[in-house]
């Protein structure tokens, strides 16, 4: 039984971490595009620093843990021995890693990490980026300061390792997507590249444009409904 699981903002509520679309959403008052796109960091580079700088320490919040649903994927993968597993998320917190979760592939970036701007190079990063950041290949240099930004896909930029999501997408026998509002392309599309014999399950608070495209939806929270759905695979 190969199993592909796709999650959204909605698995991390229950963590203290807020949803992008919910009332008190992750946007924080500020457009989408003044934070989530290269031409709001063209443009402000200091605001966008502050946005994801703020992000980066809360999550390093002692506050801030895996909850059920996180613990029950890592329980899951680490027991799954016939057939393959892939944990593709949205969010770029990393609490399925911190749950023990190993195969997870996180398509919209990660918090914890930044990229050089000229290179790509990643560097794992717990601290605030700034335009004086100092560039850890060469942190003498004063024409390389400031030259890292947040390794986080931002609108009109191209997700993580889709080739990889639809090999996994297109040989799954079970397809899960948890807390994701369906509504950010191409995550919201994975479910149409599963095959026919797929078993689809969508588990979310409420309905969502996608609901449609799935063969079971469970109406809960993730921390006690992901539980008991893998339980019952
Ligand atoms: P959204 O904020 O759009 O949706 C969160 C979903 O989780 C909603 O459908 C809620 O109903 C559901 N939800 C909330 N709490 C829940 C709980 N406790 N249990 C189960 N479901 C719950 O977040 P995403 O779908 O992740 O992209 O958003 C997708 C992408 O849009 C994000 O990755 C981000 C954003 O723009 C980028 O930044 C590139």
């Amino acid at each position: 039984m190969n199993v592909l699981v796709l999650t959204g903002a909605g698995i991390s509520a229950e963590s203290g971490i807020p949803t992008f679309r919910g009332a008190d959403g992750l946007w924080e008052g500020h457009r989408v595009e003044q934070v989530a796109s290269p031409q709001g960091f063209d443009a402000d580079p200091v605001l966008v620093h502050r946005f994801y700088n703020l992000r980066r320490r809360k999550l390093q919040d002692p506050s801030i843990q895996p909850n059920a649903a996180h613990v029950a994927l890592a329980d899951f993968e680490r027991g799954h021995q016939s057939g393959d597993f892939l944990l593709v998320t949205q969010n770029i917190d990393n609490l399925h890693q911190r749950a023990g979760s190993k195969r997870v592939l996180p398509m919209h970036g990660e918090l914890m990490k930044v990229r050089c701007i000229d290179t790509g190079e990643l560097f794992d990063w717990t601290d605030d980026l700034s335009l004086e950041t100092p560039h850890p290949a060469d942190p003498d240099n004063a024409k390389l300061r400031g030259r890292l930004r947040p390794h986080v896909v931002w609108f009109g930029e191209v997700p993580l390792g889709l080739e990889s999501i639809e090999r996994a997408a297109r040989k799954a026998d079970v397809f899960l997507a948890i807390g994701t509002s369906g509504l950010v392309y191409p995550a919201a599309g994975i479910v149409s590249q599963t095959p026919v014999h797929c078993r689809r399950i969508e588990i979310n608070l409420d309905d969502t444009p996608a609901s449609g495209a799935f063969d079971e939806t469970i109406r809960g929270r993730a921390s006690e409904e992901v539980p008991r759905v893998l339980a019952s695979l």
